[in-house]
């Protein structure tokens, strides 16, 4: 074969040298035609478009011709023409080609139309789809934008470990980390398992959140953001929760609970503006095929004021409404955790915009949100969206050591996991503010789809860790 450079498929369509001599590389999508002339749609995963190569069989190898199936890796050198058929501009008269990788009979995706569920099981091949390929595009996208936000802002991007000795969180649904033979495990003279034999000398887990050591970090650099995978051993088979997920977590010295609250609301209407600037033909094609609302959505997210509410007043609300009648599958009373059929009423029926509600009851939240001056509810604030629930949850933080330190009491944290922690209240403790974006939940939204599982590439939930 000639060599000729190869010419990505996303650029190749917005060219209109028709003439020149083109190579392109991809994956054949359909074949179709007669006995004189084959139509094959390649794919590269450049882009959703697919390019049309248009073979005159007589000039080929029988054989080789044989091998080009749904599925093939395909070299096509040909000519690019102006496209007669609707849509596209461009198209390629073959004039070589070689066939990469055949693709035998058993390739599951032989044709349209399978379900999500099948192509979870599929994970390693569903990336080929046009579904997933557009998805995965987004979400590369959106990882851009987030860095793009904050390096534009003066953010400085914080590497926070995977490994810990912590539970930020202090719930207590962390995976444990450990090289100890578990059928032969070491135990100390209380006959209690001995982590002094384990790797690190001590229990450690994965992390459930890089917000600790973001602290640290914003109390020096002043304004950080972490972007990781984070881990939750929590028992949620639903489809807004991962057991690896990932989190961004800015976190910023000096800014009081209204400041974080102002910065999750600029942040996450610029990555719903990112996506539609930058991924217009990844979302029409998931409008059309899966949520016929979606950039009606999108735009009305970015269009409107997020609604401000106390946790106090949204309990009233969802009071009044199983007044009148409304049934919620878990119960409403000031104290009670809010479920997503909550978060959704007051978001979806209620309110009719996402909301930003504040000021929890302490007991429903984590020990490092600063405590008000009722000295019953926290600085908090949960982002709530459409469609999806909590999408940010975040807080001012708790500077005062002896208020933290009782709370870290209270919770029954130990010390020893903490005494770096509440250091930073001892040394030049200042008011700061942060929270954190789960980047999947971010994605739901974008892509209008409606289980977490399909907005990852590998997803990792209760029985199940394949590939
Ligand atoms: O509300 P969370 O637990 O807050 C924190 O972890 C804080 N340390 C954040 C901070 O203040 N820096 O989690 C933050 C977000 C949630 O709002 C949700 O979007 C997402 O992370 N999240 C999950 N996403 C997928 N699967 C799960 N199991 C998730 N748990 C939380
Ligand atoms: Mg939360």
């Amino acid at each position: 074969m000639e060599r000729i450079g190869r010419t990505k498929i996303v650029d190749l369509l917005k060219r209109a040298d028709f003439g020149a001599k083109v190579n392109i590389k991809g994956w054949v999508r359909t074949r179709r035609g007669s006995k004189k002339v084959s139509f094959i749609a390649l794919n590269d995963g450049s882009t959703i478009n697919n390019v049309q190569v248009v073979v005159d069989l007589a000039g080929f190898d029988e054989e080789m011709l044989k091998k080009i199936t749904t599925g093939a890796c395909l070299s096509v050198n040909g000519i690019l023409v102006e496209s007669m058929g609707q849509g596209q501009n461009a198209e390629i008269q073959a004039s070589e080609i070689e066939v990469l990788g055949v693709c035998d009979n058993t390739y599951p995706l032989q044709k349209k139309g399978h379900t999500l569920e099948f192509l979870r099981e599929i994970a390693h091949l569903r990336p080929r789809t046009n579904t997933f390929g557009a998805i995965f595009r987004i979400r590369h996208n959106m990882a851009y934008a987030i860095h793009k936000y904050f390096h534009d802002r003066g953010f400085f991007y914080f590497h926070t470990p995977l490994i810990t000795g912590s539970d930020a969180e202090g719930a207590g649904e962390m995976f444990q980390v450990t090289t100890l033979d578990l059928d032969n495990v070491a135990k100390d003279e209380n006959g209690k398992v001995d982590y002094k034999e384990d790797f690190f000398g001590k229990e450690t887990n994965l992390t459930v959140s890089g917000q600790l050591e973001g602290e640290l970090a914003a109390t020096a650099l002043g304004s950080i953001y972490t972007f990781g995978p984070t881990f939750r051993a929590e028992n949620s088979n639903t489809p807004r929760h991962l057991a690896e997920f990932w989190m961004v977590e800015p976190e910023v010295a000096f800014n009081d609970n209204n400041d974080n609250i102002e910065l999750a609301e600029d942040f996450i209407k610029y990555c719903i503006q990112w996506a539609l600037d930058n991924c217009l033909d990844d979302l029409k094609f998931l409008e059309e095929h899966f949520d016929k609302g979606l950039l009606e959505r999108l735009q009305n997210v970015v269009g409107v004021e997020f609604k401000r509410a106390t946790y106090t007043e949204g309990v009233k609300v969802l009071e009044e409404a199983v007044a009148a009648g409304h049934k919620f599958e878990f119960p409403v009373y000031w104290g009670a955790d809010l479920a997503s059929e909550h978060e959704r009423y007051l978001v979806e029926v209620h309110y009719k915009r996402p909301v930003i509600m504040t000021d929890y009851p302490k007991e429903i939240k984590a020990f490092y949100m600063k405590l008000n001056e009722d000295g019953k509810t926290v600085r908090g604030m949960d982002v709530l969206f459409p469609k999806i629930g909590e999408i940010i949850g975040g807080s001012e933080r708790e500077t005062d050591y002896e208020t933290l330190k009782k709370r870290v009491e209270d919770n029954n944290i130990p010390m020893s996991d903490m005494w770096w922690y509440l250091d930073t209240r001892k040394y030049g403790s200042c008011p700061h503010s942060g929270f954190g974006l789960g980047f999947e939940r971010l994605l739901l939204f974008i892509t209008g789809m409606s289980n977490i599982r399909d907005v990852i590439p590998f997803p990792r939930t209760p029985n199940n860790a394949d590939f």
